[in-house]
C-alpha cells in the first residue's frame, strides 16, 4: 500500500514482473546480463550476487532480506526491479508512464505449481509436507500467493496486448525452446539490441542454469534470512510435472486452464 501511494516512476525504469516460481530469477539474471553488457568473470555482477540481490522485488525487499538490498527509492537510474503483484496494485505512477517497461514472464500452470510444491516443500519437515492432491485443489479454487494464477497472468496479458511497447509478455517455455530468439527481444526491448551474435551466446551463457547453480554466491550463500540461494535452482526443465501429477489432477488443471484462458487468445 505504502508503494501504491508513494512510488514515482522515473522514465527509463524496467520492472519484471511474474507469478511466483514461473521463471523471475532466470528473467532478472537476463536482465542484469543485458544491461552490463558484456564483462569480465571479474566484474560480473552474477558472480558476485545472487539475481533477487540484484534485482529487488519490491514486497520482499524491506519484509525478509538479511541485509538491505538496493532500495527501489534511492538506486540510480535505470532502475531494474521486481515485483510479484498484480497488475491492478501497482502504482499508477507505473501503469501510466510511457517511458517505464515491463517485463512479465508466465510458465505453463502444470510445473508452475511442481515448482512451487518443492520449493516450499523444501524448507519443511518431511512430516509436514503439503499433499500434492491439497496444492492443486487450492490452485484451481485460485488460492495462490498473490492472487489466483490465471487472473495475474490473463491482466498482464491483455494489458501487453494493448500496449506492446510498454509491456513484453513471456513465456518460460519459449524461452526454453528458443533462448536466442526470446533473448534478442529482451534486449530489443530494452533498447540495447545485441551488435553480434556472439554477445547474445555470452548472456546465455553467463545465464543458463548450470553456470548460476554452481557459482559459489548460489551454492553456499543466502540473501534472503529464510531461503538458501540454490532453492532458486532447481531442475529448470519443461514437464516436469509429468513426474508427479496423477491423470486425475492432469485431466483437472486442464480443464481450469481451458476455462480460464479461453477468447484470450493465450496459450500455457
Ligand atoms: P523448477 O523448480 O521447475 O526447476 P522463479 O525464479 O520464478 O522462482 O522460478 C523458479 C524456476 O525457474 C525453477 O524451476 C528453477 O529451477 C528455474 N530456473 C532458475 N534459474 C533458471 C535458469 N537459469 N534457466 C532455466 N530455469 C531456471
Amino acid at each position: 500500500m505504502v508503494f501504491k501511494a508513494t512510488f514515482k516512476s522515473k522514465p527509463n525504469d524496467v520492472l519484471l514482473a511474474s507469478s511466483i516460481k514461473t521463471g523471475s530469477t532466470w528473467l532478472k539474471a537476463i536482465c542484469v546480463s543485458i544491461m552490463q553488457g558484456n564483462k569480465e568473470e571479474e566484474e560480473d555482477l552474477l558472480v558476485k550476487d545472487n539475481p533477487h540481490f540484484h534485482v529487488p522485488t519490491i514486497e520482499v525487499m524491506h519484509s525478509y532480506s538479511k541485509t538491505p538490498t538496493h532500495d527501489v527509492y534511492t538506486m540510480p537510474s535505470p532502475r531494474l526491479f521486481h515485483t510479484h503483484l498484480p497488475y491492478r496494485i501497482l502504482p499508477n505512477s507505473i501503469k501510466n508512464s510511457n517511458n517505464c517497461k515491463i517485463i512479465y514472464i508466465t510458465r505453463n500452470p502444470k510445473d508452475t505449481i511442481i515448482s512451487m510444491w518443492h520449493f516450499f516443500n523444501n524448507r519443511k519437515r518431511l512430516e509436514d509436507l503439503s499433499p500434492l492432491e491439497e496444492v492443486v485443489e487450492n490452485f484451481c479454487k485460485g488460492v495462490h500467493p498473490y492472487g489466483p494464477f490465471f487472473e495475474h497472468v490473463l491482466e498482464y496479458w491483455e494489458e501487453s496486448k494493448k500496449m506492446p511497447q510498454k509491456i513484453l509478455f513471456l513465456k518460460y517455455e519459449d524461452l526454453k525452446i528458443d533462448p536466442k530468439k526470446e533473448v534478442a527481444k529482451i534486449a530489443l526491448f530494452l533498447g540495447k539490441p545485441f551488435d553480434n551474435e556472439e554477445d547474445l551466446e555470452i548472456v546465455l551463457n553467463k545465464c543458463s542454469m548450470e553456470r548460476l547453480k554452481n557459482l559459489e554466491v548460489n551454492k553456499s550463500g543466502s540473501i534472503f534470512s529464510h531461503i538458501h540461494n540454490s532453492a532458486y535452482f532447481r531442475k529448470g526443465v519443461v514437464g516436469e510435472w509429468k513426474n508427479h501429477m496423477t491423470p486425475e489432477m492432469e485431466e483437472q488443471l486442464d480443464k481450469i486452464t481451458k476455462l480460464k484462458l479461453q477468447g484470450s487468445g493465450l496459450e500455457l
